[in-house]
């Protein structure tokens, strides 16, 4: 009963403050039907750098070899950029699970093509990884 008196609360402040009445509802706004998945920190899915381009392209690249985190590292890669505690299962990098939600990559990174970077580091990565030779395929 509180919690809802406070959300009740909430939204008639937020109403006050932006003149704003729709959306406030409290519950199902999708978030709120998965218990796992990690409410309030989402902000835009951060670019990827001209040089992924053909990741896009090309699925048999896994974006997780690289990111993801492993007995290796988190990320696996050092050069690379660890995915937030968001994307695994429970919110924990050590289960080296990716939270459902989270599988396909590509639908919500885009590549954007003036954001370069080191081809050479992304090279090594390739062969660090065994990813090297998916160009051909
Ligand atoms: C061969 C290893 C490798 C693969 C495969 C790979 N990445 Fe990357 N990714 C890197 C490296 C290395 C960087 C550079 C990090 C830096 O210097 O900012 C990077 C950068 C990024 C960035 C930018 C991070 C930032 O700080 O701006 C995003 C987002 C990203 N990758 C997402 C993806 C997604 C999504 C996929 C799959 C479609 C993918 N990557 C595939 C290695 C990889
Ligand atoms: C449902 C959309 C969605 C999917 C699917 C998704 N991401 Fe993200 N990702 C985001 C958002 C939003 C952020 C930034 C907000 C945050 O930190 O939670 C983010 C952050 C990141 C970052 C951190 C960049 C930084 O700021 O340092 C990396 C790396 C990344 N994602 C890689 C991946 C990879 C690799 C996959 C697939 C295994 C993936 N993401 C799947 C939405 C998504």
């Amino acid at each position: 009963m509180k919690k809802r008196a406070f959300i009740i609360a909430m939204c008639m402040t937020l109403a006050l403050s932006f003149g704003a009445v729709a959306g406030c509802s409290s519950s199902d706004d999708g978030a709120a039907s998965n218990p796992d998945a990690v409410a309030g920190t989402e902000t835009t899915p951060r670019l990827m750098p001209a040089q992924h381009q053909k990741y896009i392209d090309r699925p048999a690249y896994k974006c997780y070899k690289c990111h993801g985190a492993s007995e290796k590292g988190n990320p696996t890669v050092s050069t690379s950029r660890a995915m937030p505690a968001g994307h695994y299962v429970d919110n924990d990098p050590s289960s080296f699970q990716l939270d459902p939600s989270r599988e396909e990559c590509r639908t919500c990174h885009s590549v954007d093509p003036n954001k370069q970077m080191n081809a050479d580091v992304l090279e090594d990565a390739e062969v660090e990884t065994g990813q090297q030779d998916l160009d051909e395929q």
